[in-house]
């Protein structure tokens, strides 16, 4: 088996990494790493500095008043010294980013697809290729074209997300920055847009930060997870080994937290009952053509219908 700390083609490599404002960091990261077409999760609380981590990597720490030491490199280039010209040529078109509020990155007074295109070629396309590129991806997040034609108040917050995505991917990003990217959507919009994910990596081996406080995403979604604190990483691995078997008593409490996570947590919480029918329970009726077992679930067991409710 690989080691969990040892992807093998590392496409971003951060290391020594400081972000401060003024005397004060808040972000000290030793170490970390995302490989060619791997998912890592960046999890934490709130103000642990997963997105000023991000807009490090974009180059864009300074616009919010901080300074970045240490080292960032994109397939073996540094680019913590690159100018912004330079930067340019990087950011948005080799690694994209999508954020919390897909609003954010569409001016409500264009179309979305003048601001996709207007990146397109910026970019360097052709205003014809600019055009087949947007429509192609558009599709590739399952959203039709002519949506583009739309302001962004036209679209709800899944579609935005998406043309977000379609974006990244004309672009043939080689690492998304995902910074909460279904936080402010509805459950089932979220679980939509995390299969657009993992449809990324898959066809198009594409590298995804995901950054989330929902560590039931990072379960869902990742090959590994960092656990931000402070502006450290007090521990990363693999994420089946992170979150079943936290090392770090702040990861332990986060894993407690999500109730689903902490039921497969056996070495924090009591393990979950065994699927077999307790002894001093009464046994339930044998059913004629016997469904599987129910796996153990961390949910509340529902309360026998007492209320007229009869199940079919
Ligand atoms: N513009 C800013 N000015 C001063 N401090 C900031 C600014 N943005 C973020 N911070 C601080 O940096 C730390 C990390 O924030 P952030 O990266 O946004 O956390 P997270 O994304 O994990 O919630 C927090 O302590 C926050 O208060
Ligand atoms: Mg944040």
């Amino acid at each position: 088996m690989k080691p969990a700390n040892l992807p093998r083609a590392q496409r971003l490599a951060i290391r020594d990494l400081q972000v401060r404002f003024g005397g004060r960091q808040v972000v000290g990261i030793d170490e970390f790493s995302l490989g060619a077409a791997e998912i890592v999760g960046l999890a934490g609380e709130s103000g642990s500095g997963k997105s000023m981590t991000t807009l490090a990597v974009l180059g864009l720490a300074h616009t919010v008043g901080a300074t970045v030491r240490g080292s960032i490199r994109l397939d073996g280039t540094e680019l913590t010294g690159l100018s912004q010209r330079e930067l340019l040529a990087v950011r948005g078109r080799r690694i994209a980013a999508i954020f919390q509020s897909p609003a954010m990155a569409f001016s409500p007074v264009f179309k979305v697809g003048s601001v996709v295109l207007r990146a397109l070629r910026l970019h360097g396309m052709s205003r014809a290729d600019a055009a087949g590129a947007a429509a192609r991806a558009m599709r590739q997040v399952l959203l039709a074209p002519d949506l583009l034609d739309r302001y962004p108040a036209q679209l709800s917050g899944g579609q935005l997300q998406r043309v977000a995505i379609a974006l990244a991917l004309a672009l043939r990003a080689e690492v998304l920055l995902a910074d909460e990217p279904t936080s402010a959507l509805d459950v089932t919009v979220q679980a939509e847009v995390l299969d657009l994910l993992r449809g990324l990596r898959e066809r198009e081996g594409m590298s995804v930060l995901l950054i989330s406080h929902d560590l039931a995403v990072v379960a869902e979604l990742c090959d590994r997870v960092a656990i931000m604190r402070g502006g450290a990483i007090v521990e990363q691995g693999a994420v089946g080994q992170v979150l079943s078997a936290p090392q770090h008593e702040y990861t332990a409490d986060l894993v407690a937290a999500v109730p689903r996570l902490a039921a497969e947590a056996a070495p924090i919480l009591p393990a979950p009952p065994a699927p077999t029918t307790p002894s001093d329970a009464p046994a339930p009726p044998a059913p004629s053509a016997a469904p599987p077992p129910p796996t153990p679930s961390s949910a509340p067991a529902p309360p026998t219908p007492a209320d007229g409710e009869v199940p079919e």
